[in-house]
């Protein structure tokens, strides 16, 4: 498959207003084609990673010098980076941080009483490819509570950095979430952008879920 044609045609808007204002903004000369809207930003969070760490790598549920595996579902996510033409950003380094299974990140502020799984790696940063491809093996990460009336749904924290590209700071979801639906930030955007922010399932790597999660950068 094409890597245009896996990026998601949920994605994909056809140039009425929005799509003038962007093409303001962009390439005039293309005028009337298709754009992909680019990822809606979320914020930080609080929990971004304080204290650096040896393993990094693209494979979140094992932690190096450890022999355990994490514990919860092993999944992976996989997509493709690019700007709003659906040309690959290549190079593309993608900063990725989330909850462990319980729904406890590994941050000292974390005030969540949920036990710390120390085979969770909890933290990569990796490289696309040159077509833009990226992907990595981590678990699903639990729903936590961010204030006592507020259930955070799953949800894994991206920093994407691609040379002549703004970094993305955002938030990807997961498909057919409960929580998705009351959740104050991601009920916050529209609905076009929801759909771009949660990922979709989409076929096995082994026995592992595959989550498809396309990036759109703007420069
Ligand atoms: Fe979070």
């Amino acid at each position: 498959m094409s890597e245009m044609k896996k990026v998601s045609r949920r994605h994909v808007i056809r140039l009425g207003w929005a799509g003038v204002v962007f093409g303001m903004t962009g390439a005039t000369k293309s005028w009337g084609r298709s754009w992909l809207m680019p990822t809606p930003a979320e914020v930080e969070g609080p929990f971004y990673p304080v204290a650096d760490q040896l393993d990094k790598d693209a494979d979140m549920t094992r932690v190096a010098g450890r022999s355990g595996v994490a514990k919860g579902e092993a999944i992976v996510i996989e997509g493709v980076v690019t700007d709003v033409s659906g040309k690959p950003v290549t190079d593309v380094v993608l900063d990725v941080w989330q909850a462990n299974a319980a729904g406890r990140y590994n941050h000292p502020r974390d005030p969540n009483p949920a036990l710390r799984d120390p085979d969770f790696q909890g933290w990569a940063v990796i490289r696309g490819d040159a077509k833009g491809h990226y992907h990595f093996t981590t678990i699903k990460p639990g729903a936590y509570p961010a204030t006592k009336a507020w259930m955070r749904p799953p949800h894994i924290h991206f920093k994407i950095s691609g040379r002549g590209f703004q970094t993305l700071i955002t938030q990807m979801y997961f498909p057919h979430e409960p929580l998705n639906k009351v959740d104050l930030l991601l009920r916050s955007k529209s609905a076009q952008q929801q759909s771009a922010m949660i990922a979709r399932a989409e076929g096995k790597h082994g026995n592992l879920t595959v989550y498809v999660y396309n990036i759109v950068l703007t420069p």
